[in-house]
């Protein structure tokens, strides 16, 4: 008995010893003491001990010593190959946006399964704690995501976020690389004519388009039915001139080279629309902002001729914000008077000849495009409109520009509020000023959505209409806007386009300095095969100087490109929505649809697109259109593997 009691006693003193040393075993590993600048976040900065605006990090009135302040939708990678045994931290929506509308599902993942969620986590709402045990797990992902509203005032704090670790130590890891596949078949050495099959004119107005054709050069070019008024140079492929009369042409175009021939059908429709398939062509912002100069222009106007986009239908060089006079600027390079005697805009030094650059361009059967905003000031302080536009649109005509993008800004400095008529005067009196300027400039209003622009931008003239903010080159971004255009499909068609925005793949950094997009290939390939569906104009926004094979590979796909710039210009609408996995189909002039099937998930998952769904019946020929190849016939569905946040871009025919 005794004997008995003293061996409970020893084992009862062993057993403390035991836990004591196990509970000593393991540290506390703050969250934010790892490096967490290898997370990604939707805005502002990777909080560490802050929120994402720097600022202490506070939910519900409590104030966190520790903590990972985020945005969404945010991700970090760890690898904690068994070391630590529990996670836990207070999640919510930081007190800096309790009077907003966020909301956002935080979510914890290990080795690819669903670890923890919390509730919908609102702005002002109560937040959540958790205490996981995450002792078997290598991989750990810790997500931040909008709730399915956008992203807007998502403010996500990991609070008190720490683990019980021993060795080894967790450690925040990048996200895994994916290869780069180039899936665009090299063009063929036989001639092939490509870009759009529609073209619109206003009669007596400059006419310039040059036949896109990839093949060996020399190249002759022929083109029967032309309208009265347009030649065409046969050794360039450029077509210039006037056209006299308005009316509907149907004209067939001719490429030969010593390999061989083709030919294309090819409208050109005089009247009083222009823009008919959505514009191609590059935008100076998104790679160089105010860092832009005519040389770089001219540049870019060079590289699309070498890289052979050209001939793959891309035709506008558009300069961005930067290129007048800075209002007020003490800079010898880009301040100045802001207009001269006559009232007409200056431009800074970085511009020396203008009209050279624009005459430069068209020379080679592009196109050029200039910016400026109906307020005092650009959105960089630059001159605007503002009380010229008659005069500024003429000068715009002079110089010989053919496309205007035009800005908000500090026009709302001028607008007594946010009502549709103080929305839309700005836009309407500039319409005007450019049906009057003598020439076809492409109209596309920039004011990032207000107002449901796209419920009214026709109506005042626009032929494209920016439908939300400034787009960057990371998932969140991207994803938000392009999948976000589901609903405006209605508002679009040929002449007037909705616009998410400029692309954000290859060489991108708001200059001077650039970098590779952080987006993944699969990403870039949801990037272009979204914005093809949804017939957005195409503005690439990287330095084509520096393009590398996979980013014109994205560019030069024309089976891509033809989805983008078919003559219905029907937009695609989201056909099936399950949960991260989303279907959307576009209508096609010749009676076949563009099928998109997109993964917005994390982890790769089967997809089935189910005839029935998609509202069709019988069988239809599947082509993938990135590999430009036919799968074969299929009855009823057609399914298949996608990466996370890739794409699969079919083309179906009724069989
Ligand atoms: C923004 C616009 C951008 C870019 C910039 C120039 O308002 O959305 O695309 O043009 O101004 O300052």
């Amino acid at each position: 008995m005794k004997s008995s009691i003293i061996r409970f006693f020893l084992a009862l003193i062993l057993m403390t010893f035991i836990s004591r040393t196990k509970a000593q075993e393991y540290d506390t590993i703050w969250l934010s003491s790892l490096d967490i600048k290898k997370a990604s976040t939707g805005w502002g900065i990777l909080g560490k001990d802050v929120s994402c605006m720097g600022k202490p990090i506070t939910l519900n009135g409590i104030t966190y010593k520790h903590g990972f302040g985020t945005h969404a939708n945010s991700i970090l990678y760890l690898s904690l190959k068994g070391g630590s045994e529990r996670f836990s931290a207070t999640v919510g929506i930081d007190d800096e946006e309790k009077l907003t509308t966020g909301s956002v599902i935080f979510s914890i993942y290990g080795e690819g399964s669903l670890l923890w969620r919390s509730r919908v986590l609102k702005s002002g709402g109560p937040s959540e704690k958790f205490d996981i045990n995450v002792s078997r797990i290598d991989t750990l992902i810790l997500l931040a995501e909008g709730a399915g509203d956008g992203i807007n005032y998502d403010h996500a704090d990991w609070a008190n976020a720490y683990f019980l670790s021993k060795k080894p130590a967790p450690i925040t890891i990048s996200r895994p690389s994916e290869p780069a596949i180039i899936l665009t078949p090299k063009a063929a050495d036989t001639p092939k004519i490509n870009g759009p099959k529609i073209y619109g004119t206003r009669p007596g107005h400059d006419f310039l388009y040059k036949i896109p054709a990839t093949g060996v050069r020399p190249m002759s070019f022929e083109a029967s039915g032309l309208p009265q008024g347009l030649k065409l140079d046969p050794l360039t492929g450029i077509i210039s001139g006037k056209v006299a009369k308005a009316g509907t042409y149907e004209v067939n175009f001719t490429a030969v080279n010593s390999l061989g021939k083709a030919q294309r059908k090819f409208s050109i429709v005089a009247g009083d629309k222009i823009a008919l398939t959505p514009p191609l062509g590059w935008n100076s912002w998104n790679c160089f902002a105010c860092a832009i100069d005519q040389d770089k222009v001219k540049s870019a106007a060079d590289a699309m001729l070498k890289s052979g986009l050209a001939d793959h239908g891309w035709s506008y060089i558009n300069i961005d914000d930067c290129w007048m006079i800075q209002s007020n600027s003490k800079d010898s390079v880009v301040g100045g008077d802001t207009r001269n005697s006559k009232g007409n805009m200056n431009v800074n030094k970085k511009f020396p000849d203008v009209k050279a650059l624009t005459d430069y361009v068209h020379r080679q059967g592009l196109k050029i495009g200039i910016y400026s905003g109906p307020g005092p000031r650009t959105c960089a302080g630059y001159e605007g409109c503002y009380k010229h536009e008659e005069q500024d649109a003429l000068q715009f005509a002079r110089w010989g520009f053919d496309y205007l993008k035009y800005d908000w800004c500090a026009y709302e400095e001028i607008a007594k509020d946010h009502s549709l008529p103080e929305l839309q005067k700005p836009y309407i009196i500039m319409n005007k000023a450019l049906q009057n300027s003598g020439r076809d400039i492409v109209f596309s209003l920039c004011q990032y959505g207000m107002g449901d622009v796209w419920k009214w931008g026709e109506e005042v003239g626009g032929n494209c209409w920016r439908t939300t903010g400034d787009i960057t080159d990371n998932w969140s971004s991207m994803e938000g806007i392009g999948f976000g255009q589901a609903g405006l499909e209605k508002y679009a068609g040929p002449g007037h386009w909705n616009d998410p925005d400029m692309l954000v793949v290859g060489m991108v950094g708001w200059g001077p300095k650039l970098h590779q997009t952080q987006l993944t290939p699969n990403e870039q390939y949801t990037h272009i095969s979204l914005w093809s569906m949804l017939a957005s104009p195409l503005l690439i926004g990287c330095d084509m100087t520096q393009m590398d094979e996979f980013t014109f590979n994205l560019l030069s796909n024309d089976e891509v490109l033809d989805i983008n710039q078919d003559p219905l210009g029907q937009q695609a609408s989201r056909t099936v929505q399950l949960g991260d996995l989303e279907i959307w189909t576009k209508p096609l002039e010749d009676g076949s649809i563009a099928v998109g099937l997109f993964n917005r998930g994390l982890f790769s998952s089967r997809i089935v697109a189910k005839w029935l769904d998609l509202g069709l019946e019988g069988s239809y020929m599947v082509r993938d259109v990135w590999r430009q190849k036919d799968l074969g016939v299929y009855d009823s569905r057609y399914e298949t593997t996608l990466p996370s946040h890739g794409c699969c871009l079919l083309k179906i025919t009724r069989k």
